[in-house]
């Protein structure tokens, strides 16, 4: 089982953020600056053990001005076009959906192989919290804390042979319980993604398991879910079932539905405008003001070398 329970109440954001602090996990950023932000200081709260971020998971620490988005609104506002196209109705739609027994199939151009079960995952891996940033291509943005590991360490197990060069990853097709898949529609079910080989090496690119501290909740696309920060949040794909390495770039649902919207990199920049909209700033969710959108979402010293030589604006 992965940590937590997804029946347990989730915590509120203030006790998850009073409980972080008194773990310490406050003092090692993580979520430190955070709760600083919010008033506290690591050194008026009480020693607890120290849980840091491991060092071989090298990822930015959070920056002061993000504050992360309350649980309630993450949890609440969501894209799951399995379940409903209404944000607001996914996490009721999506309800009793089976997040257990669950399996997660490594295949393609591999040396090894191996199907996963979410406890394979948990236990092998050991999720570790991290704060990232998640952008929408629609324009509104959150600050989430999810527990995760590198996708590198699930591609280091399987060894990918010579001629892989992307992965492509696919969610679950249910349709008995997801009524999106039945309904008909412009996509091709299942959901599909993909990311370069390389990419997907980047620490940045994160399995998660759950959130604040609990496992994810079928909205968000338990029991395992990838997290891009750098990328518009379409590329985080949801209950992923199956991951190839594969030699040719893959074809993701909305490359399919909507080729002259949607790309395979689909990286957050502010210069690129969507067709119809403007991508120049975002609403963070629960501020009035809109923000200005930071290219790849603000890890530009993380990422930025994987497309050097790259014309981000042709290759959108
Ligand atoms: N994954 C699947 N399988 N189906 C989806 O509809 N929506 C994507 C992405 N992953 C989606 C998905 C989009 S558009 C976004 S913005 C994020 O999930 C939203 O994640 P969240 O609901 O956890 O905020």
């Amino acid at each position: 089982m992965v940590r937590g329970t997804t029946s347990e109440e989730i915590t509120p954001l203030a006790t998850y953020r009073r409980r972080q602090a008194i773990m310490g996990t406050a003092a090692i950023g993580g979520i430190g600056a955070l709760v600083a932000a919010c008033g506290g200081t690591s050194a008026q709260l009480p020693a607890g053990p120290t849980v840091g971020p491991s060092t071989t998971w090298p990822t930015p620490a959070p920056v002061p001005e993000d504050v992360l988005t309350p649980i309630d609104t993450i949890v609440t506002y969501n894209n799951f076009y399995e379940f409903s196209t209404d944000k607001e109705r996914v996490a009721k739609v999506s309800e009793k959906f089976t997040t257990s027994p669950w399996t997660l199939s490594v295949g393609g151009l591999v040396e090894k192989p191996r199907t996963f079960s979410t406890e394979d995952l948990v236990a092998m891996f050991k999720p570790e919290e991290r704060v990232f940033r998640l952008r929408c291509v629609e324009g509104w943005s959150m600050v989430i804390p999810w527990q995760g590991f590198p996708l590198s360490r699930i591609l280091e197990a399987v060894e990918p042979k010579g001629d892989a060069k992307f992965v492509r990853f696919e969610t679950v097709k249910r349709p008995a319980e997801m009524p999106g898949q039945r309904d008909g529609g412009p996509y091709n079910w299942p959901y599909v993604e993909g990311l370069r080989l390389d990419e997907a090496r980047n620490p940045l690119a994160t399995i998660a398991t759950g959130l604040y501290g609990k496992a994810l909740p079928p909205q968000s696309g338990a029991p395992v879910r990838l997290v891009a920060p750098w990328k518009y949040g379409f590329k985080s794909v949801k209950s992923i079932v199956k991951l190839d390495l594969v030699a040719e770039m893959p074809k993701s649902l909305w490359m399919a539905a909507a080729p002259d919207e949607y790309g395979f990199y689909a990286n957050v920049n502010p210069d690129v405008p969507h067709p119809r909209w403007s991508q120049a700033t975002e609403r963070r969710l629960g501020e009035l003001k809109r923000r200005p959108t930071l290219f790849l979402n603000g890890y530009a010293d993380q990422v930025a070398s994987l497309y050097e030589g790259m014309d981000l604006r042709r290759n959108f």
